[in-house]
């Protein structure tokens, strides 16, 4: 996705994503696959609005969170957001040159933007470098290719899906990060499911969020709203007989530096 793609319209739905329940339970996940210790010292690579930045600033008293991220909106709307905390600090930069002396962190993660990334091997080596050793890397994604989305015509589901996908640079990432982290120099790879499951639709889901971030972007790209309506349309009557059914595939992929 360009990053002039990543705007204020883009970033305003991913805080509205972020205060789902399924966002709130994957980032307690993550959380705890950070195994983190006070006084760690640690860097959210494209944390966007912050919200993951917040909740591991409270996990490392004594430490220090830093979110960088390429989209000036995402920093100007973290740094509004977050005043209150005294031991976050979010920085403009680029994952491919990252603006962080070597052997910087402790701990290293990422959520929802190795997706973005068309060369996910320089952004590895990045990382590595502003890792100490010893030091956890964590990269967290979404199997585009494993999503169930239940509708009434699923051609219209299928070409949606195929026109929202080429909003990433690799709806596939999960599948080839284990060989990336140790071609990169990581040890201990390790990956675990994060299997976010609706059976009933509600205004504030993963899934209604997600609704609209597809609206938009399939509209942007020559499908009349027309039709997007009525794929809305559709879902939402699913789910008035009771058949509303949503499952996103996620990963944590975790790895040492030697
Ligand atoms: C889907 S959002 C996820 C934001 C955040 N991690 C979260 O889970 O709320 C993707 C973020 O990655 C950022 N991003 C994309 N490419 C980037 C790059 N090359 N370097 C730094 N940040 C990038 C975007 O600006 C955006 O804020």
């Amino acid at each position: 996705m360009p990053k002039s793609e990543f705007d204020d319209e883009f970033l305003r739905l991913v805080e509205e994503f972020n205060t789902s329940a399924g966002a709130v339970e994957r980032r307690s996940r993550i959380l705890s696959a950070l195994d983190l210790r006070p006084g760690d010292h640690v860097l959210d690579v494209g944390a966007g609005p912050g919200h993951q930045v917040a909740e591991i600033a409270t996990a490392v008293p004594g430490g220090l969170v830093k979110g960088v991220d390429s989209a000036e909106s995402a920093i100007t709307i973290a740094r509004k957001r977050w005043t209150r905390l005294d031991n976050v600090e979010f920085v403009s930069g680029d994952a491919y040159k990252l603006p962080f002396e070597n052997a910087a962190f402790n701990v290293v993660m990422s959520s929802q933007v190795f997706e973005y990334l068309d060369n996910v091997a320089a952004a590895l080596s990045e990382i590595f470098r502003v890792l100490k050793p010893k030091g956890r890397v964590l990269i967290h994604g979404t199997e585009w290719g494993a999503l169930l989305w239940r509708s009434s015509d699923a051609e219209r589901m299928a070409r949606f899906m195929s026109i929202w996908n080429g909003h990433l640079a690799d709806p596939h990432m999960p599948q080839t990060l284990a060989k990336k982290l140790r071609t990169a120099g990581f040890k201990a790879v390790k990956a675990e499911p994060v299997v976010h499951v609706e059976t009933n639709y509600d205004p504030s889901s993963m899934s209604a969020i997600l609704m609209k971030f597809v609206v938009g972007y399939v509209v942007s790209r020559g499908v009349s709203q027309d039709e997007a309506d009525a794929w809305v349309d559709d879902l939402l009557g699913l789910d008035a007989t009771g058949e509303h059914f949503f499952s996103s595939n996620e990963y944590i992929f975790s790895a040492e530096k030697p």
